[in-house]
């Protein structure tokens, strides 16, 4: 784990201004997929005591990208950024996760939990057979990352704004992980229902899956115990170094 001090490149809202694109350089470091990073701006000063925890998007030569939905204090801030402000980043964080080139594999991605699988579409050669299925509440427009990522893996959006289209997307969920079977992977990103329902329907089916975790996080490396999940052995870890990402077996699920 290393910690960077980063000058903020851009600071973009996109169609729907709660989602702001991020852009911090220079990265001394390469990302694996699903690991993620703190940010802490320099001018939260001793108002927000700690950083924010954030999927890594992109991570290239243009430097560290993130793309981030504002819910609250700490979002707004970062939201307010402008090029050339300094931002402490801890990172990258985690273990991510594991996939191999041959097996099928399908990522579920729901809202801004999109982001976390934006290096995979940095290089789509790395999984040829790998499938992307969005579910989102907000307009498909507010997400400009879903049109870069669907132009390099094969992807599929469904928009949720009633019941019947909550049923529809579930529905849509159990056919797919079903007809994947236990060749495939499925890699999961989203609210915690949707975790909920994707890691029950590869257990029910016995397809492989693998979940990424959103708790709360307060330090990032394992010391505050702010995030910890609790085990199918019943034993309770800290999600940030023994996650964020989790086989859907090793966690219970009640
Ligand atoms: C590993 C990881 C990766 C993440 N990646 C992204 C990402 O790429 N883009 C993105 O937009 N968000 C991501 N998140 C969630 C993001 O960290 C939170 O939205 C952010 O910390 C909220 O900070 P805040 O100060 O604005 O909200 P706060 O003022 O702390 O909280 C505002 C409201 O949001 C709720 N809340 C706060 N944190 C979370 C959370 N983690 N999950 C659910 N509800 C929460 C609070 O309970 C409260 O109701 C990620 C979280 C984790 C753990
Ligand atoms: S965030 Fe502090 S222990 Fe995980």
């Amino acid at each position: 784990m290393n910690t960077t001090q980063l000058t903020v490149q851009a600071v973009t809202p996109g169609p729907d201004p709660s989602i702001v694109d991020l852009t911090l350089a220079p990265v001394p470091w390469k990302p694996k997929p699903g690991q993620f990073v703190m940010l802490r701006p320099a001018n939260f000063g001793q108002e927000l005591t700690w950083g924010r925890p954030f999927s890594i998007y992109r991570c290239d030569e243009a430097g560290l990208r993130v793309v981030f939905q504002v819910i609250g204090r700490g979002t707004e801030r970062l939201a307010a950024l402008r090029p050339g402000d300094a931002v402490t980043v801890w990172g990258p964080l985690g273990r991510g996760f594991s996939t191999k080139p041959e097996t099928p594999t399908l990522f579920l991605a729901g809202g801004i939990g999109l982001a976390a699988f934006g290096l995979f579409a940095e290089d789509p050669f790395r999984l040829p057979q790998a499938q992307l299925l969005f579910g989102h509440r907000l307009p498909l427009t507010a997400y400009p990352i879903y049109h870069e990522m669907a132009q390099r893996i094969p992807s599929e959006a469904m928009r949720q704004t009633s019941g019947a289209d909550i049923e529809a997307f579930s529905e849509e969920l159990s056919r797919r992980i079903k007809a994947l079977g236990p060749q495939g992977l499925v890699l999961c990103c989203g609210p915690t229902p949707m975790l909920r329902a994707v890691a029950r329907l590869c257990l029910e089916h016995g397809v492989p899956g693998q979940v990424s975790l959103e708790n709360r996080m307060g330090c990032g490396v394992g010391a505050c115990l702010g995030c910890v999940a609790t085990t199918a052995s019943g034993e309770r870890v800290q999600t940030c170094v023994h996650g964020p990402v989790f086989d859907v077996r090793a966690l219970t699920w009640d």
